[in-house]
């Protein structure tokens, strides 16, 4: 399946696209959001995908070959500083995150993020590096399990499922998500009718395994320090954890320090880097009816400030 872009006319509002600028995608996934600013760019504008999926890296090869004015990067975001070095870019005039997995790595079971599609339960964006989930799910302990269903699921019976898990592995290794999405599914001992039991736990794996939140922390720190002045900074977020995250660091970065009034701040930190821009966007009926992926997708925008 594809990928339709969510919330595309308000990010690309939000990014104010000046026509021979340099732009950043940090999120390429099957570009449809890059595709548009490419359309809003003029001939001398830039734009730089980055993704840390090769399979997404693929789709944007093609697309560099189209098209002169567009590069990819396989890379996390968080390395987005190291990117621009490579290039040869500083600062770039606006930067798009459109967080969380794309249709294609949800849909094709061997990507193993999905209980709904049966395949190998592995659930990383970038199958070259780091641990899969079936790796972790071998080694974890009861309570770092529990831990992870918790804090990134806020899944309540977290214990319980952990306890499942590490007595199924005993007898038998996990390796598929149908296997994994069974075990968490017996162990919950309230079903609730409009969520598939393994909701929380498969994306709290999925968060852990991929270190999302981390790297969404780094990456607005890194945004933030290669925006141009007057530059555009538009995250889309996909859950609850994910937004809240966002929505403090925007804040914070759009605040002074609090510290001793009597005491004047350093220069560097004298002003805030970012200003916020407007409330969160979250997409209309239409766009939901179209697409039931938008309904929880919330936008936010902030512009960077001439601070150091
Ligand atoms: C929601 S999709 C983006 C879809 C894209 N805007 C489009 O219109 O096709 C998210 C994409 O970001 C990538 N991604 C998620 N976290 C990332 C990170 N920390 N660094 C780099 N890429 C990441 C995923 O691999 C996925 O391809």
């Amino acid at each position: 399946m594809n990928h339709i872009p969510v919330l595309l006319h308000e990010a690309l509002n939000a990014l104010c696209i000046k026509q021979d600028r340099v732009y950043l995608d940090c999120t390429f996934g099957r570009g449809g959001h890059s595709q548009a600013i490419l359309a809003s760019l003029g001939e001398f504008g830039r734009l730089i995908g980055l993704d840390r999926d090769p399979s997404a890296v693929s789709v944007g090869i093609e697309l560099a070959r189209e098209d002169p004015r567009f590069q990819i990067i396989h890379t996390a975001f968080s390395r987005l500083e190291a990117a621009l070095n490579v290039l040869g870019i500083g600062r770039v005039e606006g930067i798009l995150m459109d967080l969380g997995v794309s249709s294609p790595q949800l849909d094709e079971a061997y990507r193993g993020f999905s209980f709904q599609a049966d395949g190998p339960l592995d659930m990383r964006m970038d199958p070259t590096s780091g641990e899969s989930a079936a790796q972790w799910i071998a080694r974890a302990d009861t309570k770092e399990i529990a831990h992870v269903l918790w804090f990134f699921g806020e899944e309540r019976f977290s214990r319980r499922i952990a306890r499942a898990i590490v007595e199924a592995r005993a007898t038998t290794p996990i390796q598929t998500t149908a296997q994994l999405g069974k075990i968490i599914s017996d162990a919950q001992p309230v079903i609730d009718r409009n969520k598939h039991p393994a909701t929380r736990a498969f994306q709290a794996i999925r968060l852990h395994i991929n270190g999302e939140l981390t790297e969404v922390e780094q990456g607005l720190t890194a945004a933030t320090n290669r925006l141009e002045i007057g530059g555009r900074l538009a995250v889309i977020s996909f859950h609850s954890l994910e937004d809240r995250l966002v929505k403090l660091a925007l804040r914070d970065a759009s605040r002074l320090p609090r510290g001793d009034p009597r005491m004047p701040l350093p220069e560097n930190l004298a002003k805030p880097k970012l200003r916020l821009v407007g409330k969160a966007i979250k997409a209309g009926p239409d766009e939901v009816q179209m697409n039931p992926r938008a309904r929880s997708a919330v936008l936010r925008v902030a512009e960077r400030t001439e601070a150091a």
